[in-house]
Formats: structure tokens, sequence, C-alpha cells
């Protein structure tokens, strides 16, 4: 069969690779992809939001499945123009998207099922939100409706930095008009994060070992927010035996049951964002895509063929199917732009992936990157997700971290301790 990788982060060349190791699959497109992906697939000069290209281009090359890696596409819809034009595609619809497109119906829908949360209230007015605030005080976290690519949350540790993003998304509206009109504002919860990932048919769910990110751009969990700048699975000793039943029994069951009773039954990867509370697991937010880069060292564990996953998520046969993971752990350690998450240089050459020792042990995947002249570049403000396997988290660090070193690049900034809490 052929398919169409719809992206071009080290997310989407982890897909691609575990993809293309399918016995099924004869050929795979990428769009746009990156120069990781091109070494697998045939990449199109077509961005991830572009439907209407995508779309013409899945029947020109008669792509069987699309499977598609990031969420602006999938909020956008792409899921029910394909479906409508004919054509099979791995993702949640537009309605089901929802969950991550807006805040506001998240947090509704959260309430209407009973699912545990940080409390909340939604605000229309700037007036009557800093009101709130003068009421409630710090700490306290403010969130934009609408994607904002991770950057519409404030974690106020202060009245006056709540005030400050209520005005930066009422009343300057940083983030757009329409994300201007609404701001949810919400109880501070303190406790572990999680990430929980389960693959969804519409009824049934496939739950993934569960994986750590780590968000900070410093180590310690210092600096400002990020995409992420490294992760590993499994996690264990992370959930109690008891936790992750409630997870699923308050969590995740009563997710997929609530969207089935509103017509828009879940198909895909569901990523909940958890936060282990005193009081229990909380949903701080879902996601409607696999996170990144939680997918890189699941991809590097999965034995099972990927594709056979996403085929039964799509035809709703997951009941059938079970994940066969290698009992390795496996890290990924973020390479990034100096000055990520803020302003970073482009352009700059990149060397060492061609060294023997990084060639045996690591399994290293593209994000931001470009060919120039034939050269590999940085082309991004997360440029590589450098991944290996070990028996435990401690000899996963201990083989990929000299290989991190073996890469290069002019500013390449990256975490020393990705794993290192749990190790
Ligand atoms: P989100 O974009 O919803 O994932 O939020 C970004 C980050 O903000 C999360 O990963 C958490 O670390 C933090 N966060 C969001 N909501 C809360 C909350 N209610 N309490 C504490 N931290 C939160
Ligand atoms: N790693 C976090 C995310 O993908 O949103």
């Amino acid at each position: 069969m052929k398919v169409l990788v719809v992206g071009s982060g080290g997310r989407e060349h982890a897909l691609t690779w575990k993809i293309a190791q399918s016995e099924r699959v004869e050929k795979i497109y990428a769009a746009p992809g990156n120069p990781g992906m091109a070494e697998l697939a045939t990449c199109l000069d077509i961005k991830a939001d572009d439907i209407d290209r995508l779309l013409a281009a899945a029947k020109k090359h008669a792509i069987d499945l699309t499977v598609v890696g990031p969420e602006i596409p999938l909020v956008a819809g792409i899921v029910d123009r394909f479906k409508e034009a004919g054509l099979r595609i791995w993702g949640p619809s537009k309605a089901a998207s929802e969950l991550e497109g807006s805040k506001v119906a998240m947090k509704e829908f959260l309430r209407r099922y009973n699912i545990p949360t940080a409390s909340f209230k939604i605000f229309n007015h700037a007036q009557s939100a800093h009101a709130y605030l003068d009421e409630v005080g710090a700490p306290i976290v403010i969130k934009c409706d609408g994607l904002a690519a991770g950057k519409g949350v404030t974690v106020a540790a202060t009245v006056e930095e709540a005030h400050e993003a209520v005005t930066a998304i009422m009343e300057r509206q940083v983030f757009g008009a329409e994300a201007g009109k609404h701001v949810v504002i919400e109880e501070a919860m303190r406790g572990e994060e999680i990430s929980m990932f389960a693959f969804c048919d519409g009824h049934n769910a496939v739950l993934c070992d569960l994986a750590q990110d780590h968000k900070q751009a410093f180590d310690g969990d210092k600096g400002p927010n990020t995409g992420g700048m490294g992760a590993f699975t499994p996690a264990p000793g992370l959930v109690s035996e008891k936790d992750e039943d409630e997870i699923v029994r308050r969590i995740l069951v009563p997710t997929l049951n609530g969207l089935v009773h509103e017509e828009r039954p879940y198909v895909g990867i569901l990523y909940i964002g958890l936060m282990l509370t005193e009081a229990g697991p909380k949903v701080v937010e879902y996601n409607v895509r696999f996170g990144d880069p939680e997918c890189q060292p699941l991809m590097l564990r999965l034995k099972s063929d990927l594709v056979e996953v996403l085929e039964a998520c799509v035809d709703g046969t997951l009941d059938k199917v079970e994940l066969d993971w290698t009992t390795d752990t496996a890290i990924c350690i973020t390479m990034a732009s100096g000055g990520y998450p803020g302003n970073y240089a482009s352009g700059k050459a990149i060397t060492g992936l061609d060294n023997p020792d990084v060639q045996a042990g690591a399994t290293v995947f593209h994000a931001g990157t470009a060919l120039k002249n034939d050269e590999l570049v940085t082309a991004g403000g997360r440029v590589l997700s450098v991944c290996a396997l070990g028996s435990d988290v401690e000899d996963a660090r201990a083989k990929v971290y000299p290989l991190c070193k073996q890469i290069a690049f002019a500013g390449a900034h990256y975490r020393s301790d990705i794993g290192r809490r749990h190790g």
C-alpha cells in the first residue's frame, strides 16, 4: 500500500521510520517532510495545513492511507475532507479535534462528564476576568482559547502576572481576535505531569506504555516552556496501579464514551496530559495527536506493525490488537538551536550524523533541518531527536549522551538530565 505522512517534525520522521518497516507498505510520501524523512519517503512540497493540495496529492498518487502528525490540519478538518472524498485517513474528525482546538470547549466537555480536572471559570470580558483575579489571587492559571503553538497558557505565580496574561490575550489580542474573545482561568494544580497515549478506533482504546516529556528548556526544569526537550519510555513507578486504574476508569473511558454520546467518536491517537495531584489524577489538557518528542521513543520501542495498528483504528477493529513493546527503555534527546524557544539562527551546518558510533548506536530523527547546497543545516528551533535504547533509563542515558556529543552545529543546546529524575 501507499502511505502519505503529513507533517515535518521529529514525530513525523519517527512515524515514517516505523511505517517504512511494515511489510504492507510499498511506498511512502511525506508532505512536506524533512531531509531525514526524504531518505524513506518521497517528499511533496505541500504544507501540512494546505488541505486542498494534500487532498489533490492523495488522489493523484493513489494513497491508500494518510497519517496526520500535527494538530493544525486535524483541527481544520482534514479528516472530514478526506473521508468526504472517499479517502482513508488516520486521525480524529474536526468535531473530535475540538478537544485540542478550544480550551473552552475542552473544559466544558470535562465538566459535562464530570472528569477530574482543575476547577475553572470562563470569562468573555477582560473586566470581569480581572475582577475575578483580584478576588482569588495567585497562583492561578490563564489559558487562551484556540491553538497558540504551546504559548497560550500562563501559570502565574503572582496576581500581576495573571493580570498581564489576561491583558495580553483579551485586550492586546496577541493570539488573534478570535482567541481573545474568551479566557479560561483555572486553579493551579500541583504534582507530577505525565503524558498518556491511547490508540482509539471510535469505541475501543489501546494504551501505549507511559512516556514522560521534559518541557522546560534547561536542566533542572528551569527556563521557559518548549515543545519538549526530551522524553523517555517506559516510565515505571511513575504512576501507581491505583492511579492508572483511576485514569482509565474516571478519565479515558468517560472521554471516549462522552465523544460517542456526542456523535463525534474519537479515531486516532488521544494524548491525555495529566497531573498526578494529591486528590488523584486530573486532566491538564487533551491533544489530538502524538506528543513530540514522546512519539520518537515510543516508536523505537514498538515491535508491532504500526500500519496494522493505524488501520485497526480506521477500521474499528482495535479490539483485536495488542501492542507489543520491547522491554528496553528508549530515550530521546532534543538537540535545539541556541536561543530556542526564543529567537534563534538557522542555516548552521550539522556534522557528526555519519560518525560510525552515532550510526551504530543512535536513531536520529530530523525536525528543523534542511539541505543547502547538499549540506545538512539547521532550519528550526528543535533540530534533531537523538534516540537510543538501553536496559533501563540509566543505561539509555549512558548510551545516548556520548552520541549527542558527536553531533554538532553552532549554538546547539540540549538538556543533560533527560530521564534523570526517574533513573
Ligand atoms: P497546556 O498547553 O494546557 O498543556 O499547558 C501547558 C503547561 O502548563 C502544562 O503542561 C502544565 O505544565 C501547565 N499547566 C496547565 N494547566 C495547569 C494547571 N491548571 N495547573 C498547573 N499547571 C498547569
Ligand atoms: N511534547 C508535548 C507536545 O507534543 O505537546
